[in-house]
């Protein structure tokens, strides 16, 4: 039987349908969103307090919802299905991008790869079917026929295009069946479904402030996404990307931000080696290098993408530098069950 989930204090509400749905796709399927990351019970970044009524949790890490917050109502959307009638704690921000309904394994068509590093292959992808609507930032999940209950989530890396066209760049993870599927055994003219649109990581269209972005390995995906979706839109405020890398062979997409470069006068990128030496690149951690570049992030938007532990230095170092939560636009990818969710 359906059950609603209304949304306090703003009063909206939505249906779920099938009892294998969780909140979280519902408020997706009504466009609502509510900020998530892993979708798999590990990250804790869909927690809700539960005001009223009983769900069925499943499965969570206790870092993502610790004892103490269970006791006090909290629960994880992305695994939470409804076994009543709910009232959570959270409402859409008004001014939020409505999402666009996720569609679930999408026929499209490898037409071109591309070895961009040692460990990252870019693959370009055709709709066969009625195009994917997204936001620039977003991700799409994939599984491989020998995990169908372990979907893969990777960035799309480019703007919307007309043509439906999308770009995806998948790190090689060590042990990563998924990755490696993608990487050895996906050839050019192969049909893959694809699931989604998922994710928050939008930013807010009405943003006019100066842009910071920070990007490390194939977190440079869902950055280049957002800057090639500003761009083209004519912003006009400040856009700089920073990204890291541990060598020289790890750098790719430079041809891309050369061209930004040339083109608008207000993009500028910097590339930074964290364990080796260049000559016309940084050298050094990004919350190293930042304060010699941006000593003052007050009034700043800032984006960051790339594994845990990069994220959270970043976050750390921008906010000595006087950036604001509300200016903080993350997408970490998350470990689940020793894997990076993007393997
Ligand atoms: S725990 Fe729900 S999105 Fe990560």
């Amino acid at each position: 039987m359906p059950k609603t989930v209304t949304l306090s204090p703003s009063g909206q509400s939505v249906s779920v349908v099938d009892e294998d749905e969780t909140v979280l796709q519902a408020l997706e399927k009504a466009g609502y969103a509510l900020p998530n990351n892993c979708r798999a019970g590990a990250c804790g970044e869909c927690k809700v307090r539960v005001l009223q009524g009983e769900v069925d949790q499943g499965f969570v890490m206790d870092m993502a919802l610790p004892q103490a917050d269970r006791v006090n109502g909290y629960r994880l959307m992305c695994v939470a299905k409804p076994l009543t009638d709910l009232v959570i704690e959270w409402s859409a921000p008004v001014d939020a991008p409505k999402l666009f309904p996720p569609r679930e394994a999408m026929p499209y068509l490898v037409v071109d790869r591309i070895p961009r590093t040692p460990r990252i292959v870019e693959l370009h992808l055709m709709p066969l079917g009625t195009p994917m609507r997204f936001w620039p930032g977003q991700y799409v999940a994939i599984k491989a026929p020998s995990r169908p209950d372990e979907p893969r989530h990777y960035s799309l890396a480019r703007a919307p295009r007309p043509d439906g066209m999308i770009v995806l760049q998948i790190t090689r993870v060590d042990g990563g069946v998924t990755s490696a599927w993608l990487h050895e055994r996906v050839p050019i003219g192969a049909t893959l479904p694809i699931s989604g649109p998922y994710g928050t990581f939008i930013g807010n269209p009405k943003t006019d402030t100066p842009v910071l972005c920070l990007a490390a390995g194939s977190g440079q995906a869902p950055i280049l996404s957002l800057a090639d979706a500003a761009l083209r839109r004519g912003y006009q405020s400040p856009v700089t990307l920073i990204f890291s890398a541990r060598t020289a062979d790890d750098v790719y997409g430079q041809g891309l931000l050369a061209y930004w470069t040339h083109k608008h006068r207000n993009f500028k990128s910097y590339v930074t080696l964290t364990r080796e030496q260049r000559s016309g690149l940084l050298h050094g951690r990004v919350p190293d290098i930042l304060p010699g570049l941006f000593p003052d992030l007050a009034g700043y938007s800032v984006f960051i993408a790339g594994s845990t532990a990069f994220s959270d230095a970043c976050v750390a170092a921008v906010k000595r530098l006087g950036a604001k939560d509300a200016q903080l636009n993350l997408e970490k990818f998350v470990d689940v069950s020793g894997v990076y969710h993007q393997a």
